[in-house]
Formats: C-alpha cells, structure tokens, sequence
C-alpha cells in the first residue's frame, strides 16, 4: 500500500474532531503546532510549498470549538514571500528545490514550529526564522536584519527576498535568553562548499543578529539541526541532503550523501563579548551515520550526552517523479510522486558523548533491528528540567516502504543497498527508548500499512493550577511522565492517538477523528506548547527594514510598487 494519497491532495482546512475510542485524559493541556508544506501539484518537490501552520488543541471547547470537541486549525503563512507570490505569481517559477523569484528566493517557513515562553516561530533551511502572533497565527516578522546576518548567503543571490541558508531547528537557550542558530556562506578556497556560522538572536535585542564564522570550515553539506547543552552549541554537517548542481541545470541527480559527517562544538563562554563577524575556533568530531535531527542534553555536569538519531541510507534529495519506478522496476503510484524518497535501510539510533578534551566519540548505546525503517521524527520533554535529566526519547518510524523507493535512488546507491531488506512493505511503530542507554522499553506497530504515522509530541502532564500559569514543565519531567500525541495520517481519515508516556505499548488511551473523517496534507514537524495568548511586546523588524535601493533594483516599477505595498501592509503587524 502507498503513503496515503490524501498527504499530497488534502486542503488545509480547520475541523473539529472528537473522541471516537477510549477516555481523553483530564490532565493534558496546551496545543500542539505543526508545519505543514501547501500542496501546489506542480511543485515537483512536496516539501518546498509555502508553510502553513496547524494547530490542535489538547482541550475540548478550546480554540472555538464546540464543548466536546478538539479544533484543528490550519492558517497559510502570510509572509512577505507569500504576499508577494499572490500578487504576482508570474514572477514566480518552480525547480527541484522550490520556487525562485524575481523578488528573490521566498522564505516558505515551512518545515518546523518552534514555541519559546509565549512567542511562536515558523522555521525552515534557506530563511529566517518567521514570528507569528500565536492566537492568529498570521506573520508578524522576520528575526534580525538581513545585515546583521552579514549579508545574502551567497552575494548577489537575494533580492527584497533575502537569501540565508540556515537551519530549520534554531535551539532556545534557556539562560541566555536567546536562539542559536547558523548562517552558511562559500568558504574559502574552491571545492571546499560552506562555511557555517554561529548565529545569536537575543530576545530582547530587537531587530538584530551576531554571527561568528567557524574558523578554517568548509563543508558541502547542510546544518539541519542546531543543539546545545548548558555550555556548548553542537553542529553538524546532516549529510542526508546534498545539493547538486548538475540536477538544478537540468541533469540527472549524481550526488550520493556521505557516510560519516563532521560536527562542530563551541563553547558559548567564547562568543560572549567576541564581537559579530570574527571567527570561532571549533573542536572538531566525525560521527557516522550522518543525520536529520540529534539532541543533548542540556546538563553537561557529566559530558556531552547527544541522541544521534541517524537516518542511514536516507537520502532527502531524492523525491520521486511521475516516470519513476519503484525499487522493484514496478510504475510507482501518482500518491507518491512529489514525495520524498524512503529510507533505503533500516536506521540507527546512538546515544553518544563528546568529550572535547580528548575529540573522541565515546558511545553509551545504540539501537538498530531489521524493521527500524524511517526513523524521522521525535518526541521528547523540551522543557528545560526535562532536557536536563532526559529520561524517555519517543521515535515514531515509519517502516519499510519499498513504492517510495525509486529504480534510480537503487541504481545511485546499488553499491550500499541490500535488496532483500527491501522485498516488503513493514508496519510503522512508535517506540521509547531510556535516554542514556538507547534501550528499548516499550513499542507499539501500526500493522495497518495504510496508516502514515508522522510527527509525535509530548505532553507533561499538568495539573489545572500549572495549566494556570502555562508551565512548560510537568511535576515529573524527563518525557516519561505525561502524553505522546501521535498523528495518524490514512485517506479514511486523519487520527489522533494519545499515549501514555511511560508505557506507549499499552496502545492508544484515547483516538480522535475529524467529525466528517477529514483527511490532512504532509505534516512535517510538531511541538507542543501550553495555550499561548496574545501576541507579546518586543522590538521587531519590519519588512521595511530590509528594503534598500540596492535590494529593489532591477524590479519593474509594477513590482516595486506591489513591494512598497506589502511594506505598508506588514509595518502595521509589529
Ligand atoms: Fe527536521
């Protein structure tokens, strides 16, 4: 069976949904956000649509919904890039890696939620972070001016729409008040790709960025993910998504990801005074497999403790094409085409150390079995006390989907692939694994091969006074004490299963359904969040901002126009 049809043609609408197994727990509050891409059809690469962001509230009644039922909600980010396609969507085209623009590259915001306190951001790899007004859900602004970034990613690139290549998972720091996040630019020298810099976003520091560039780095890669302990900010090369330039000028995709990727620690004591624009010495690691997504934990008391989840063999610059076959030389289903190319092997899961004094890797545990198929997305306790004593890590995997295996990813990688792991289709599962250890305790399959399971949260468990004074953490932190929301995606309509934390074996204690059995688009990734309110005070850039002569020259007086306008329309939003 393919991944359901309905993750490429389903609209993003809002509904209610209502318990139809089990008893909704009392003491789960708060929402969860997701990202989700808009289905355009003729975008040959389904993650790259404009982002729009959806929201489920864990409360009955909440959000407008009628008193026993759960309202979705489903807004179009209305980012400048966004304004200015529907004003002149001819001045728009489409590529292998998205929409290019005369405005320059849009920022799609389209790939991860990141709730900090009482402020929401939209996040994706080739933009700044987006700030949206959390009871709207509309764009409020973009983080830090475009100068301060030290300029477009690559000179000449960017136009009104700048162009950073960044990362999709900034990280907040709970001390310093602040993201930490990544700019790449060429490095020096030919043949050596980017070099990553460090960049800090302070909550209270209005419209501006500080960035350092890591000293003699050079990549060819992407900084997926940003993460951090108390005293360290940790980057890596993903690996699992290498630009080609012979696929972007038309050609066949050549460009296999790596085996092993670098990665970067730095103490943040060292950028504190250091001033933005001059280089930072790295210590320098090597970690194998590459991957999408790792997290440390945030007491680093007793070392550098980071799960590494690997995504072997799983390679996101593959997506599958109308006239592709499948791995097994059968004509794939038009349900998939758009989508991204599956995991070629079962994936593995490291909890690892850094030890910065001696640069080895010391690793703690690591778990990999015939079915860990897709491993692509997690569930963990966010809150601070929670990332400081981790207990339970939640992987929800995907299984083994060889018609989302194309004949030309098999020939690209015949020499790393074993067909015989890839004969059959296998259930997805949602496991927990005891930080530190990387062992298995609990794993619940999904045998239904049509359900899609997709982006897990966790909620604390909270007491109606900690609901009060919207408490990140529950009484109990570490991800075992509380809720996994697990989304099911199925074309006979979208699920939502709740699990208790601890023993996510037991199966669902609660499934809810759309009350007319709706269906959703791909969703990427989730977070929860206790109920926001309204939009916060604090300094933020407008649109305007960034506009400059130089920036505007080349446009058309109609489109220059259109950009005055939509400055107009986004300086009253801040
Ligand atoms: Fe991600």
């Amino acid at each position: 069976m393919p991944t359901p049809r309905s993750l490429t043609t389903a609209p993003h609408q809002n509904f209610e949904l209502e318990v139809v197994a089990g008893t909704w727990p009392a003491d789960i509050a708060g929402e969860v956000y997701f990202s989700s891409p808009r289905n355009v059809p003729e975008l040959p690469y389904a993650i790259f649509g404009f982002g729009a962001m959806c929201r489920l509230s864990l409360e009955p009644g909440n959000r407008g919904a009628a008193p026993d039922r759960f309202a979705w909600q489903s807004v179009t980010i209305d980012t400048p890039s966004r304004r200015l396609f529907d004003r002149h969507p001819e001045a728009f085209s489409l590529g292998p890696t998205g929409y290019s623009s005369l405005f320059g590259p849009p920022n799609a915001a389209n790939t991860a939620p990141l709730p900090w306190g009482d402020r929401l951001y939209a996040t994706w790899d080739v933009g700044r972070p987006v700030e949206l007004d959390p009871e709207s859900l509309g764009f409020v602004a973009e983080v830090g001016h475009i100068d301060s970034w030290g300029g477009d990613s690559i000179p000449g690139m960017g136009g009104v729409l700048p162009f950073l290549l960044s990362s999709a998972h900034p990280v907040a720091d709970p001390e310093r008040h602040c993201l930490w996040t990544v700019k790449l630019e060429p490095a020096a020298g030919p043949g050596v790709g980017f070099q990553p810099s460090i960049v800090r976003y302070d909550r209270h520091d209005g419209t501006q960025v500080r960035y350092w560039p890591l000293e003699g780095i050079g990549f060819p890669g992407s900084v997926h993910t940003v993460s951090q302990t108390r005293n360290w900010i940790i980057l890596c090369d993903s690996g699992n998504f290498r630009a080609d330039v012979g696929e972007m000028m038309g050609g066949e995709r050549t460009v296999t990801i790596d085996t092993e990727v670098p990665v970067w620690l730095v103490r943040k004591d060292d950028l504190d005074g250091l001033a933005s624009g001059t280089p930072v010495t790295p210590i320098c690691f090597r970690m194998s497999p590459p991957n999408g997504h790792y997290y440390a934990r945030w007491d680093d008391t007793d070392g550098i403790s980071v799960v590494w989840e690997g995504m072997d063999l799983m390679d996101l610059g593959l997506y599958m094409r109308p006239d592709d076959l499948d791995v097994h030389g059968q004509p794939i289903d038009p349900a998939v085409v758009g989508l991204y190319n599956m995991a070629m092997a079962p994936e593995t899961i490291t909890e690892v150390l850094f030890d910065p004094e001696s640069q080895r890797v010391i690793e703690r545990g690591s778990f990999r079995q015939d079915w860990a198929f897709n491993l692509q997305l997690s569930a963990m306790d966010w809150s601070t006390e929670g990332m400081s004593s981790p207990t339970l890590h939640h992987v929800t995997y995907q299984g083994c989907r060889p018609g989302s295996i194309s004949a030309r990813a098999a020939r690209l990688y015949a020499d790393r692939i074993d067909l015989d792991q890839l004969r059959t289709e296998t259930p997805g599962a949602l496991c927990s694994f005891e930080r530190g250890t990387m062992a298995l305790r609990s794993r619940w399959e999904y045998p239904d091969l049509g359900d899609h399971i997709t982006s897990p949260s966790f909620a604390p468990r909270q007491s109606a006074s900690e609901r009060a004074v919207r408490n990140y953490a529950g009484a109990n932190p570490g991800g075992h004490d509380g809720y996994v929301v697990q989304p099911v995606c199925n074309d006979d309509g979208f699920r939502v299963e709740l699990f208790d934390a601890a023993r996510v074996g037991d199966g669902p204690l609660a499934v809810l359904q759309g009350t007319q059995q709706q269906t959703v688009p791909l969703l990427l990734h989730a977070a929860w969040s206790p109920t926001m309110g309204a939009l916060a005070d604090a300094e933020r850039l407008r649109f305007s901002d960034d506009l400059s002569e130089e920036r505007m020259a080349g446009l058309s007086d109609e489109l220059r126009a259109s950009v005055e306008a939509v400055a107009r329309e986004c300086d009253q939003l801040v």
